[in-house]
């Protein structure tokens, strides 16, 4: 970066209500891609090497600092919202004077790290970097008012402008980089006289001219890295635009989607190759997938890793689990934290896994449950087999060895362990731990009643 010698600091501005989302909640908590539109803002600051930054926040102050926990910064609490200029000038007292500074906006998700790094490098002593767009209806926002010579003047807004400043299509975005002692001297000297009666940021760039300053004007790249979410139907638009956005970099690649529109990336995904995502696929948190994996319509996988070549068949849940290669899963399955599959093993539907091991080649083909449990290699679990892990108060382990075979209908009430290569005979409740290599049988005997009588309708 061109500032190498003056750090980055940047100012969020969050203190709007929000009135058009008709919401309990502060307009920047609302989630963007499972994450709050202010998280995206600071992720972004904090990627483009910001060292200092400061939200300035207003309305509900409480929840927004309780959601912005995990936050490095500083926060300004506007308890009044004068307007923009006097928003900015409360982060002020959180600045070095030296620093080069950038505004952002709470409730603009979008904006490229690129866009804003190239912004950043045209400030210096003399210039205030500005980021335009040109819109076809520029309604509402201010207008970039240029000289003869193409040179920034001064930014007018909607309700302080002429009939000709209407006209003119190029916009503010609002965000803007220059040296924080620009900032603070031109600050001082705003007011509010116009339409609106609020201190206007905006106004630091005529005054800025009028002190001989430079105003180098960036266009940004797409409407949308500077569009702002003022309704729930806004939120909705850049949701799209932004799932549309990470579904192309997934194809890119080198992974195959049925349907770009119908996947749902709410985090990382780290992706190999030859991948297949069917639709209505929903990613969260950090997911890495390998190569050939293929996913079924509507799997839900969160805070995962799968290994190549596995498949997972439709409408399967998978949370916090290590799964292996060449691991099949599904249909319907649910797959709970601490659950780590090894290669070649199964899972399949209306099965449900929590904190389980569950060996090489061990398959568990229908309706089981198996929590709290080591599973060792080539283990087939019947279908219907339950480990008791609860008692009521705590939780107890399940070990099975390898090579076992449990009959379907088994209940293993743990603590317990089967030896490798048992079989456990179908109805049975596993009470205590077995020896290895042995038939296990827990049922009581079967009886034949000679000349019963089914049971007769009573006419009454
Ligand atoms: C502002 C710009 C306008 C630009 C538009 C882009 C000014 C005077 N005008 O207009 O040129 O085209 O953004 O969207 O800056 N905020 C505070 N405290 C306040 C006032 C605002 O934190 O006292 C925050 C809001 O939460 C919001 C942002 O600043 O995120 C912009 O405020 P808003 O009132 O929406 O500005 P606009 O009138 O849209
Ligand atoms: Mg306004």
């Amino acid at each position: 970066m061109a500032n190498l010698l003056s750090p980055l600091s940047v100012i969020i501005l969050a203190a709007g209500k929000g009135t058009r989302m008709k919401s309990a909640f502060p307009k920047v908590l609302h989630q963007l891609a499972g994450k709050p539109l202010l998280s995206h803002v600071y992720d972004t600051a904090i990627s483009i090497g910001a060292e200092n930054v400061c939200v300035v926040y207003g309305h509900e102050g409480e929840m927004l600092l309780n959601s912005c926990k995990d936050f490095k910064c500083s926060f300004a609490e506007q308890k009044q919202q004068l307007g923009t200029g006097h928003a900015v000038d409360h982060a002020l007292p959180y600045l070095s004077m030296s620093d080069t500074v950038l505004i952002l906006y709470g409730d603009v998700p979008l904006t490229t790290e690129a866009t804003l790094k190239n912004l950043v490098d045209k400030v210096d002593e003399e210039t205030i970097a500005l980021l335009t767009v040109k819109l076809d209806d520029p309604t509402g926002y201010g207008r970039i008012v240029r000289d003869d010579n193409e040179n920034v003047q001064c930014i007018v807004e909607q309700k302080d402008a002429s009939p000709e400043q209407l006209h003119i299509s190029e916009v503010n975005t609002g965000i803007m980089a220059l040296k924080a002692d620009l900032l603070r001297d031109m600050l001082a000297k705003i007011n509010n006289e116009n339409a609106q009666g609020e201190y206007y940021l905006t106004d630091v760039i005529g005054l800025a001219v009028a002190a001989g300053k430079k105003i180098e004007a960036c266009f940004a790249a797409s409407e949308h890295e500077v569009a702002g979410v003022n309704s729930r139907v806004q939120l909705a638009e850049l949701e799209r635009i932004y799932q549309l956005e990470h579904a192309k970099k997934l194809m890119e690649s080198g992974v195959t989607l049925a349907d770009p529109s119908r996947i749902d990336i709410r985090g990382n995904v780290s992706v190999g190759q030859d991948i297949f995502i069917d639709t209505n696929v929903t990613l969260t948190g950090d997911v890495s997938i390998e190569d050939f994996v293929q996913i079924g319509q509507g799997c839900v996988i969160s805070d995962s890793s799968i290994a190549a070549g596995t498949i997972i068949k439709p409408y399967s849940v998978i949370e916090n689990a290590r799964i292996g290669a060449q691991v099949e899963i599904g249909p319907f399955a649910r797959i709970r934290p601490g659950t780590e599959m090894a290669d070649g093993s199964k899972v399949g539907n209306f099965v449900e896994t929590k904190k389980a091991i569950i060996g090489a080649g061990t398959k568990i083909s229908h309706l089981s449950y198996i929590g709290d449990s080591e599973i060792g290699c080539n283990v087939n679990i019947g279908a219907g087999t339950i480990t008791c892990n609860y008692d009521g108060v705590n939780k107890h382990k399940t070990i099975i060895k390898d090579n076992a075979f449990i009959g379907s209908d088994t209940q293993l009430i743990a603590p317990v362990t089967v030896g490798a290569g048992v079989t456990v005979a179908a109805g049975s409740t596993i009470t205590k731990d077995t020896s290895d290599d042995v038939l296990v049988i827990s049922r009581t005997k079967q009886k034949e009643m000679v000349g019963w009588q089914r049971p007769v309708k009573i006419n009454k």
